[in-house]
Parts: C-alpha cells; structure tokens; sequence
C-alpha cells in the first residue's frame, strides 16, 4: 500500500458549525473539531457566552468564530451563513447539538414543552441542515452530525417529550439519504449518560445514578471526549462511506 501523505482523520481546511457549544457536549465537540485542524463557527443561544469554548479551541491555532444562534428561530440563519462563508469559508462540517430535556412525565407534560422539545431537539436542526446542504452540494462534500441519543432508541421514564425528539432525529438521519449523490453524509451520535448540566441535578440522586450505572454494560458513564470522538470520526474523509447511522456511544446500554 502507498503510504499516506496525511494523517488519519484529520480536518484540516473543513470548516465546521457547531452548535450549543457554550459547554457540555458541544463545547467537547467545538474543541475536538478544532484539535482535528477544522476552522470552527462556534454558536449558542443569545446571552450564552463562548468565551471558554473560544479560548481552549483557539490553542490548536486554527480560525475560532462565536456568535449567537437560536436554534427554534432561523430568521437570520440566511444572513449568518453569510457571515461564516465570509470569514472562514463553506461550511462542509454541520454539527447539530443544541438540546433540552426537561424531565415530565405523561400526565403532566403541557404542549408548550412538548413543542419547545421537538423545537430545539429535532426540527431547529432539520431546517438549519436544509439551509447549508446546497453549499455542501455545491462541494459535493458535507457532513451533517446530530446528537441524538440513546434516549432515542429507548425510553426513558418520565421523559416523552425528549426521547421522541430524539427518536425523530435517528428518523431524519435515515431519510435524508436523499442527500447522498451530493457527497453528504448524514449520521447521528446517541451518547449514553454524560454528566453536563443537563443531566448533573438527576445523576447527583444516588438512586438514579445507580439505575443508569445497571444499564451500561460498561459500568461507567460517557464523556464529552468519547461523544467528540465520535462526531470526529464522522466528520472525517475516512468515514465518506458511513451513512445514514446512529452511532451509539452508550457503553453498550441499547445492546440489551
Ligand atoms: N449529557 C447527556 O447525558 C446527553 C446524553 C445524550 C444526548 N445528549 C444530547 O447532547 C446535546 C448536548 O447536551 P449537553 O449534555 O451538553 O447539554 P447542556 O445543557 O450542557 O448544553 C446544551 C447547550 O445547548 C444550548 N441550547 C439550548 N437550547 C438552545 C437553542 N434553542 N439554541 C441554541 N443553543 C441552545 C444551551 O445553551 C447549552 O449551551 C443535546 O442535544 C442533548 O440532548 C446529552
């Protein structure tokens, strides 16, 4: 075999747009990107600072760009991409991680949330993709990454309105097949329990913490690095032919 000019999976000369990438998943997701040599647009909702996300991305030296960007509101989206291709070029690289889960069970869920939910989890992220992908086809490279879940796969008790958005994130990924003859691939990465902000306030109840350490196989909770890896890996030129997949990160929950 001839020997390879460049490293594996690298991101040099890609730019990527993640976004809710004030901390959590998506600051983990931000920096990775960055570490594999992308140029990143970095966005979270109005008043949400970047700063940290900005300053640790910043130290593998590529283009770091912050701005706001909430994901239920595409009124400027037209207008920031603009500004994205003007300063750092095409995105080819959208990483959708935004997300909310605000547990309620059946009984008591309103529609407000239920909207809110599917809102930011599924339909922000959809209609963010259907605004790049025609760049990307101009490419006819891209990568379109959701977070979904696992909570996506399986339910979860006491939470309807997260786990069938993001049962119909794992959906979308499968039907956007469409987008394959333009060189765009569209996947999802469902991550088990990572302890953010999200999740923090229900692992800290022993009896919940428990409950999921049973469920993971793995016996241990994911990190922000183990989900960035992944959507690192989709984002590469090594993954051109993975498509349409949810790759779980769960440590083996959804297996059994
Ligand atoms: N933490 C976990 O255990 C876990 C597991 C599976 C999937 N996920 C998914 O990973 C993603 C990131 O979760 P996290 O744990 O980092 O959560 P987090 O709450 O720590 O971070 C979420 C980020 O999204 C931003 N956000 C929320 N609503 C937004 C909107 N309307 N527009 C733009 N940004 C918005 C928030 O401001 C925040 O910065 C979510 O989609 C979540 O559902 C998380």
């Amino acid at each position: 075999m001839a020997p390879q000019k460049t490293e594996a999976f690298r991101l040099d000369g890609k730019v990527a747009l993640i976004t809710g990438a004030a901390k959590g998943l998506g600051a983990g997701i931000a920096v990775m990107l960055a570490r594999q040599g992308a140029d990143i647009a970095i966005s979270d909702k109005p008043g949400t600072s970047l700063s940290e996300t900005e300053r640790q991305a910043r130290t593998f030296g590529h283009r770091v760009l912050p701005f706001e960007l909430d994901v239920r509101d595409p009124s400027n989206w037209a207008a920031q991409k603009a500004a994205i291709r003007n300063k750092l070029g095409i995105i080819g690289i959208l990483v959708n991680n935004a997300g909310i889960n605000r547990p309620a069970p059946g009984l008591q869920l309103t529609e407000s949330e239920w909207d809110d939910h599917f809102a930011t989890n599924a339909r922000g992220g959809f209609f963010l993709a259907q605004q790049i992908a025609p760049e990307m086809m101009e490419q006819r490279w891209g990568r379109v990454i959701w977070i979904s879940s696992q909570s996506g796969l399986v339910g979860v008790p006491g939470q309807p309105a997260y786990c069938s958005s993001k049962g119909a994130v794992v959906q979308l990924v499968r039907t956007l097949v469409e987008w394959a003859k333009h060189g765009i691939t569209v996947n999802s990465v469902a991550p088990t329990f990572v302890e953010t902000d999200l999740t923090r306030e229900r692992l800290r109840r022993p009896e919940f913490l428990q409950f999921v350490l049973n469920k993971i196989p793995a016996g241990e909770l994911a990190t922000a690095e183990d989900v960035a890896a992944a959507v690192s890996f989709l984002a590469s030129e090594e993954a051109r032919m993975v498509n349409c997949h949810n790759l779980c990160v769960d440590g083996g929950w959804t297996a059994w």
